[in-house]
């Protein structure tokens, strides 16, 4: 029960689609079976030792083919599609695409040419989204911002999203909530996710699903200023009310609660004599555009 519960988490389902997933494995299996022991019996009169050598290599073949069309009448062609778009770019060799997906690995690394593709997670105005973009477009690399991925209808982020001619995922809570939205990431082949000014709580199955392939920046020093709530301008006026003397930026590893993962990476700001929420947004703005990007490029390189 606990491996079962383990791979459905893995590939991000509520139980009744699991089990529908199964049983598109089982029946496509068997129609392959059955089709191979069929279209050998016309080459292969008696079962000799031809036919069991030739039996396997066949039942490779016609498995996937199979399960595919299986998967139509039980409703699971998305999912077939995306998982064996996986084992496929995995058996040529660039088993790195799909890491982050069976959640296995740390952050993806860029040694394969085969690009990372990163989702962007954000609500609002998109000032990150598109530094990220811009950043991954002027450089050569192996790492692309491949979907954006947003919970507020008319967010600015959508429209930087279509001048930059990348697809929009539009998310509700529920969903989120009970699914993650993971078999739409797997689909789109997504390997690191970035949260740029995202307000929802990320849930446990898309952190299960993405082990140490989530950030998150936060416009505060952490762990002092973070937590449900604190986001935005909230996060300045707590700062400046509580007297502080600095502030700054912090970009973490994203887990079950709010503003706890592992800090990747800070810098810092002084907070002037007649600072406002307004000014010091700015300069935190400023030191986020300055930072994220490179720090999300070190990452993936790291594992070379
Ligand atoms: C950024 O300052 C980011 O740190 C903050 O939202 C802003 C989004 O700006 N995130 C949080 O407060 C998360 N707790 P943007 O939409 O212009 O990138």
């Amino acid at each position: 029960m606990k491996g079962i519960n383990k791979l459905q988490r893995k590939w991000g389902l509520g139980p009744v689609q699991f089990w529908l997933v199964i049983a598109t494995f089982a029946l496509g299996g068997s129609l392959s079976g059955r089709l191979c022991s069929y279209l050998l019996k016309m080459v292969f009169l008696e079962k000799n030792w031809a036919f069991w050598l030739v039996y396997p290599l066949l039942l490779t073949i016609l498995w996937p083919f199979s399960v595919i069309f299986v998967s139509f009448f039980t409703g699971q062609f998305s999912f077939f599609r995306g998982y064996l778009g996986r084992v496929g770019s995995r058996l040529l060799g660039s088993g790195l695409a799909t890491d982050a997906h069976l959640g296995e690995s740390a952050a993806p690394s860029t040694a394969s040419t085969a690009p990372i593709h990163i989702a962007i997670f954000a609500s609002g105005a998109g000032s990150n989204a598109r530094k990220i973009i811009e950043h991954f477009e002027k450089k050569d690399l192996p790492i692309k911002v491949s979907l954006i991925v947003c919970n507020v209808p008319g967010a600015g982020v959508i429209e930087i999203a279509k001048e930059k001619g990348i697809p929009t995922l539009m998310i509700n809570k529920a969903d989120f909530a009970s699914t993650g939205y993971v078999e739409s990431l797997h689909n789109s082949e997504i390997q690191f996710i970035v949260l740029a000014g995202f307000l929802w709580k990320v849930p446990e199955v898309l952190v299960k699903a993405y082990p140490k392939a989530i950030i998150n920046i936060h416009p505060a020093l952490l762990p002092k200023y973070g937590g449900k709530g604190m986001y935005g301008s909230r996060v300045h006026e707590a700062v400046i009310a509580a007297g502080e003397k600095e502030s700054g930026i912090t970009i973490h590893w994203v887990n079950e609660h709010y503003d706890e993962g592992a800090i990747i990476y800070q810098a810092s700001c002084p907070i002037d004599a007649g600072e406002t929420p307004e000014t010091l947004a700015h300069k935190i703005h400023a030191l986020e555009h300055a930072h994220f990007a490179p720090t999300i490029e070190q990452l993936l390189n790291k594992k070379n």
